[in-house]
């Protein structure tokens, strides 16, 4: 079985969600589907066969990390097993030469760092292409296609659905990829931007997608709880927990911890919540959840959050095909 890479991907670094177009998107799901078809069937591929992805993750990560590796691995490639913890990094070498070391050994670099601007600091010195698979509170554009395909899939449809973003929407950035992926490609009824006073949407996102929004009519209300009302109108529950580790402890003014936990009761996730929702809609989160999302609702058909995470594997099979091949 061959399967179409999209072309437009081949050898470019995946940095951000505005370098995706609708073509694209489309392609990518397409060619996602058709892998989880293959794989789901007990075939393998040996597409990248002497292909070496290393992945540099400088923050912690479980689902990000391990679908990357998978993913390439189910792809017949290798992986470079680097772990920032007992490396030079420790010896206080600097970003650039260690993505100039691991670079030189491999095909293709998986980066996630705590500083938004470490990206464009791997991009500078990298020859190969670099996957962002998370710039501090910037991006997280692999997370926004994964999601992409999970509504698609879930829902079988993208185009005319209401998203409700809920959490803590300053320091998240898998909801700042996906509004802009959403809002850029896409024909939303309308978006709910539901986070805790001080958590809400940075302006800078805002005004990224503030054309597409007037363009396409796209309805963008912002408030600081999920009431009944905006559940039953959603087809997209999409929670996130606070970014706790994205606020120094020494922050002057508000303290968003307690801010979230005092607002907690406002959007909390759970069965209750759900009793005014549609039969037909998916509550999305990128995991790991803490409290916002209650286990009571894992058994709900509507509750796609763990289908969403093997969503990822094939997403990024995708990707790393569309880079590599
Ligand atoms: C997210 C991340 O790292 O941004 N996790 C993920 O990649 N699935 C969300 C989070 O950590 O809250």
């Amino acid at each position: 079985m061959s399967f179409t890479p999209v072309a437009s991907l081949k050898g470019k670094s995946v940095c951000a969600a505005s370098q995706f177009d609708r073509t694209d998107i489309d392609a990518l799901i397409e060619l996602a589907r058709a892998m989880k078809a293959h794989i789901e069937s007990g075939q393998t591929i040996h597409a990248l066969d002497g292909r070496v992805m290393t992945p540099l993750f400088y923050e912690d990560s479980s689902r990000t990390l391990s679908s990357f590796c998978a993913a390439m691995l189910r792809l017949g490639g290798q992986v470079v097993n680097f772990k920032v913890e007992g490396s030079s990094v420790n010896k206080g070498e600097t970003l650039e030469d260690t993505v100039r070391t691991l670079d030189s050994y491999s095909d293709v670099l998986v980066l996630r760092h705590p500083k938004v601007e470490a990206l464009a600091q791997a991009t500078s010195v990298a020859q190969h292409p670099v996957m962002n698979a998370g710039n501090g509170s910037g991006e997280h554009p692999t997370q926004a296609l994964l999601d992409t395909l999970t509504i698609s899939a879930e829902l079988g449809r993208v185009d005319g659905i209401t998203i409700a973003l809920i959490g803590d929407l300053k320091m998240g950035r898998t909801v700042h990829s996906l509004l802009k992926l959403l809002t850029h490609n896409f024909s939303l009824a309308k978006v709910y931007l539901v986070a805790p006073a001080g958590l809400e949407m940075p302006q800078e996102v805002l005004d990224a997608v503030a054309a597409d929004l007037t363009q396409k009519h796209i309805a963008l209300e912002q408030v600081h709880a999920l009431s009944p009302a905006i559940v039953a109108d959603c087809d997209v529950l999409y929670a996130t927990r606070l970014q706790k580790e994205r606020f120094p402890a020494a922050a002057a003014g508000a303290d968003p911890v307690a801010a979230f936990q005092k607002a907690k009761e406002d959007i909390l996730i759970n069965k209750a919540r759900l009793e005014s929702a549609k039969e037909k809609m998916i509550v999305m989160h990128p995991l790991p959840r803490v409290d916002e999302l209650s286990t009571d609702i894992d058994s709900d058909p509507r509750a796609a959050y763990f289908r969403q995470m093997k969503y990822g594997l094939f997403m990024r099979m995708a990707i790393l095909y569309s880079v590599l091949a």
